[in-house]
């Protein structure tokens, strides 16, 4: 007998992923009705999708779940409120009104802006690992998983690096870690405000990053033919977080596989041609964004239940990932999986649009590693961050050995 876990409590997260409870639904009841609880306010329930065939569906299907009819929570990490960014922010929005926001940003991500970054990215990651000296003990997540994709995101955003560790410091108090909803909001609109003055600087003075091109575009659907004050905000807050904290998790996660798989690092050392799967693998094996929510349109089956209009639906991309139904030895972390079609990035319309970059900044930050450094290890134990919004270790006391 598995005893029920309280999905929307972030503690519940506190020591990872809770695999054993997931296995068990995905096993014997592949769609759930959560009964409400506390974090659940509006005293309503939501399914809890767990199978990867289900939710591949569910990303796929978006006329279907919808994205803005209540999307995701908004603070604190723990609660299944309808966000009220709903239909304002990107990825809350179904189409044809995110088609044409996501084609605002696109040219940011395409393999060719993303080529000319490549040298940038390198010589972040190089800056920050000249402070890591061998055989010292340090944070492994303070001091390396979390700046690098931070200053990327800087970097393409156009915030002023000096800013970095206040936004991220707001960004985890409002969005990534659990707490009181009020305080949450408080530190989320914190950041909401800090992107929207740098929207108008960016109109002032345009310069060459994504948010001035955001700020300056020109959008014949809207009243004054520009996004307005609130939706920059929202955009700012999404490519700052979607970009600094996800990143963070899989290059953190991926240090502890690492270390907990000595063996996997030297099958990377000895044949470089498979850092193109360990990519995949890490991602796959750290899943950081844990799971999303969506609103039933119609009623609709969904492993042998009926789902009805309105209800919600959270799937859990952690749990998809670890589904024997799609992958052999799910619990294996095996850098030379293929084919490794994990769904941590998504499905569909809202496929992430930084994927390519993430892979860039876990590569660039790989090669980087084992170039410098022989050997990993633990000084103690890891601390995961408790909340169900993002999957992560917040602390990681390691060792390295100069190469
Ligand atoms: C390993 C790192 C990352 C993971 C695991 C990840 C995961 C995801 C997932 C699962 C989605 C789909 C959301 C949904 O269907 O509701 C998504 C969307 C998104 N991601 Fe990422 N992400 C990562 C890195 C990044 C980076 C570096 C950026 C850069 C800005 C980024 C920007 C976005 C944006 C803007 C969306 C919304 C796309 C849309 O609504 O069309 N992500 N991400």
């Amino acid at each position: 007998m598995v005893e029920p876990i309280d999905l929307s409590r972030g503690e519940s997260f506190s020591q990872g992923f809770p695999h054993d409870y997931f296995s068990h639904l995905r096993a014997n009841a592949p769609a759930f009705w959560h009964e409400p609880t506390k974090h659940s306010p509006g005293g309503e329930g939501f399914w809890v999708v767990s199978r990867y065939d289900d939710i591949e569906h569910v990303f796929r299907n978006p006329e279907l779940f919808s994205s803005e009819k209540g999307p995701t929570r908004p603070f604190g990490g723990t609660t299944l409120l309808d966000d009220p960014a709903a239909g304002k922010m990107m990825i809350q929005m179904d189409n044809p009104k995110h088609a044409r926001l996501r084609a605002l940003v696109t040219s940011g991500f395409t393999p060719a802006t993303l080529a000319k970054l490549d040298e940038d990215v390198r010589r972040l990651t190089k800056d920050i690992l000249d402070d890591v000296e061998p055989g010292e003990s340090f944070d492994f997540v303070e001091k390396v998983a979390r700046e690098l994709p931070l200053q990327v995101i800087c970097e393409i955003v156009g915030v002023p690096q000096e800013d970095r560790l206040q936004l991220i410091e707001w960004l985890d108090k409002g969005i990534a870690e659990p707490s009181d909803g009020v305080i949450a909001a408080d530190y989320y609109r914190k950041v909401r405000d800090y992107g929207f003055k740098l929207a108008q600087e960016k109109r002032r003075n345009p310069m060459d990053d994504i948010l001035s091109i955001i700020a300056n575009a020109r959008l014949d659907d809207h009243e004054q033919g520009q996004l307005t004050e609130r939706e920059l905000a929202l955009f700012f807050v999404l490519l700052f977080s979607a970009g600094s904290e996800t990143t963070r998790s899989a290059i953190g996660g991926g240090m502890l596989a690492f270390i907990q798989n000595p063996d996997q690092m030297e099958k990377l050392r000895a044949d470089p041609s498979l850092m193109r799967w360990a990519l995949e693998e890490i991602v796959r094996w750290t899943s950081p964004t844990v799971y999303k929510r969506r609103t039933a349109m119609e009623d609709v089956e969904i492993g042998g239940q009926t789902i009805r209009a309105d209800q919600k639906v959270t799937i859990w991309e952690m749990s998809a990932n670890r589904d024997d139904r799609k992958f052999d030895r799910p619990f294996e972390f095996d850098i030379a999986r293929k084919p490794n079609r994990h769904i941590g990035f998504g499905a569909g319309v809202h496929f992430c649009l930084g994927a390519n970059l993430a892979r860039m900044e876990i590569r660039c930050m790989l090669e980087e590693l084992m170039r410098r450094y022989s050997g990993f290890e633990l000084t103690g134990e890891a601390e995961w961050t408790p909340s169900n919004r993002l999957l992560g270790i917040k602390h990681l006391p390691v060792r390295f050995k100069a190469a």
